[in-house]
C-alpha cells in the first residue's frame, strides 16, 4: 500500500566507513526503505555523497533507495540517480523553475517523484503538481544537517496538507517528514497524519536495532 506508515533510516548519520555493513543489518532486521540524502554544496552549505557512493551501496543491499537531493539543478541527476540504483528522487520546490516538467521527467525515468519543501515554503507551491507525485516530504527542520531539533509549528503544516490532499483526491500521495524525529516524538507527526518517518539519529545515534524497534512499536499503533 502507497502510504504504509514506516521509517525512512536516513544514511546521512551512518558511518560511512561500515555503510554497507550498517544497511546489511537494517534490512536483515526488516527495514526495507532508506533515506539516502544528497547534498550539493550550494543549495545547503554542506557535500554529502553522490551517484558512485549510491552506485556501490545499491550492490551491498536490496532496499528502496528514496534520494532526496538537496542541491541546485535536479534537472541534471534525473539520469544518473536512476542508473545509480535510486528507487524514488525527491526534489526541492525552492530550486527549481520548471517544477512540472522535472517530475514528468522523474517519472520517465521510472522512479518515485517527491517534492521537498523547507519550512518556510508554503503549501501552495504544490497545487498544480499534485498529479505528478509520489510523496510530498515536508521538512521539519531546515535542511543541511542532521541532529537538528523537530520545529514545533510543522505540525499544523502536516495536519494542512494531509487535508489538502484528501480534499483534492489526492489521497494516494504519501507525507513523508524529516527532521529531528525520534521513536519518542513520532506520534506527534504521525497524529498530525505522517506517513514516512525519516530518522538519522534517531536510528543510528546509538544501537539502531534498539532504535529500529522502539519506531516499530510506535508505528504498528498507527498500522
Ligand atoms: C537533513 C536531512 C535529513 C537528516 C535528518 O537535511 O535531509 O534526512 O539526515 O537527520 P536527523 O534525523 O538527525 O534530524
Ligand atoms: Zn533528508
Amino acid at each position: 500500500m502507497k502510504r504504509e506508515k514506516r521509517v525512512y533510516p536516513s544514511i546521512l548519520s551512518a558511518d560511512f566507513t561500515k555503510l554497507g555493513q550498517d544497511c546489511r543489518e537494517l534490512q536483515e532486521m526488516g527495514c526495507t526503505h532508506l533515506h539516502v540524502d544528497v547534498m550539493d554544496g550550494q543549495f545547503v552549505p554542506p557535500i554529502s555523497f553522490g551517484e558512485p557512493v549510491i552506485k556501490s551501496l545499491r550492490k551491498a543491499v536490496d532496499q528502496f533507495f528514496d534520494v532526496h537531493y538537496m542541491g541546485l539543478h535536479p534537472e541534471y541527476r534525473i539520469e544518473s540517480m536512476a542508473e545509480s540504483g535510486a528507487d524514488s528522487l525527491t526534489i526541492h520546490a525552492e530550486t527549481c523553475v520548471h517544477l512540472d516538467r522535472v517530475l514528468q521527467a522523474i517519472k520517465d525515468a521510472g522512479m518515485e517523484a517527491g517534492v521537498a519543501l523547507n519550512p518556510s515554503t508554503p503549501l501552495q507551491v504544490l497545487d498544480y503538481v499534485m498529479d505528478r507525485l509520489d510523496q510530498v516530504l515536508i521538512m521539519t527542520v531546515n535542511p543541511g544537517y542532521g541532529g537538528q531539533s523537530y520545529l514545533p509549528a510543522m505540525t499544523s503544516k502536516i495536519r494542512e496538507l494531509r487535508e489538502k490532499l484528501d480534499a483534492s483526491g489526492h489521497q494516494n500521495v504519501a507525507i513523508q517528514v524529516d527532521g529531528g524525529i525520534y521513536a519518542h516524538n513520532a506520534h506527534i507527526v504521525l497524529d498530525a497524519g505522517a506517513d514516512r518517518l525519516v530518522a538519522g539519529s534517531g536510528i543510528f545515534g546509538g544501537d539502531k536495532r534498539e532504535n529500529y524497534e522502539a519506531f516499530e512499536k510506535v508505528l504498528a499503533g498507527y498500522r
